[in-house]
């Protein structure tokens, strides 16, 4: 390689460098099929460490079963989703559980355990994750979390007693308590107004300015410039199109290209 030219240099250097930085999650060729239909076809990306990544597409694309996918909760039909250059699905007890960890997701559906009151769903993952924690360690950080997202009621009820707005605030702070490594947040400002939202946005961008690697979907434009860093397009279970947020944000045609893309 010493007759490259100074170009040719670059790219051989940065090949290097992209080789030693292993991505945190990476999907290969993966497809997931349910009910004899293929919901998603050869998904491949990789997801750096520290990074925002946006799914953006319009609904019924398949925003969601990635999400799961690259979260390990959901297992390909074909493909392979790697953590850490490890198959989720070839892991055994111990390795998931240490992925689950270090990992931590919020659904589209708030997904509170119905039949536990909100003190349960909240102490749950700590007691699994964080055994060594005393009850008192663990209401503190409860505590914390709550006040961060801004939830000041009852903690001695059942998710159904709560609004949907409600409900993704107990979510999200389910999901903020284990101090996760790598968050997936599935549409998690839905159904919440404008303050709650603004402070739950607050609380992932701290997140970001803390190393964490983030993996969200939203419909809303204002949240994806904010926040991503990548911006992938998903259309019919396929990845369309993927972005950086610096061209979101200097390039007009492709914003709208994403806005029409979420919406068609
Ligand atoms: N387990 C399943 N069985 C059958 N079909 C499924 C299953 N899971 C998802 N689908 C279908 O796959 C498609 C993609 O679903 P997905 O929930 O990933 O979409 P989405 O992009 O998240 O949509 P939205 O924006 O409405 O949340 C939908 O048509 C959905 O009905
Ligand atoms: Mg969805």
């Amino acid at each position: 390689m010493e007759e490259v030219s100074p170009d040719g240099e670059v790219s051989v250097r940065r090949a290097r460098e992209e080789r030693m930085v292993e991505p945190i999650i990476e999907l290969q060729e993966v497809s997931f099929s349910a009910q004899q239909q293929e919901i998603i076809r050869g998904i491949s990306h990789r997801f750096w460490e520290g990074k925002t990544t946006a799914l953006v597409g319009p609904s019924g694309g398949g925003k969601s079963t990635v999400l799961k996918l690259a979260a390990g909760l959901l297992i390909p039909s074909a493909g392979t989703v790697r953590f850490r250059g490890q198959d989720i699905a070839a892991m055994n007890r111990g390795e998931t559980l240490e992925f689950r960890r270090q990992s931590a997701v919020v659904f589209q559906d708030s997904a509170l355990w119905a039949n536990q009151n909100l003190y349960q769903n909240l102490e749950l993952p700590l007691r699994i994750h964080f055994p060594e924690l005393s009850r008192a360690d663990r209401e503190e950080r409860m505590h914390q979390v709550l006040s961060e997202v801004g939830y000041k009621k009852d903690l001695i009820i059942r998710p159904a007693q709560l609004s949907m707005g409600e409900q993704k605030l107990i979510a999200f702070a389910r999901a903020m308590l284990c101090r996760p490594r790598v968050l997936f947040l599935d549409e998690w400002t839905e159904s919440l107004d404008g303050n709650a939202a603004q402070r739950l946005i607050d609380r992932v961008q701290y997140q970001k300015e803390q190393g964490r690697t983030i993996i969200f979907v939203s419909h809303d434009l204002k949240i994806i410039k904010i926040l991503a860093d990548d911006i992938i397009l998903i259309l019919g279970g396929q990845i369309s199109l993927t972005l950086t947020g610096a061209e979101i944000a200097t390039d007009d045609y492709l914003a709208r290209h994403i806005e029409k893309g979420i919406a068609s």
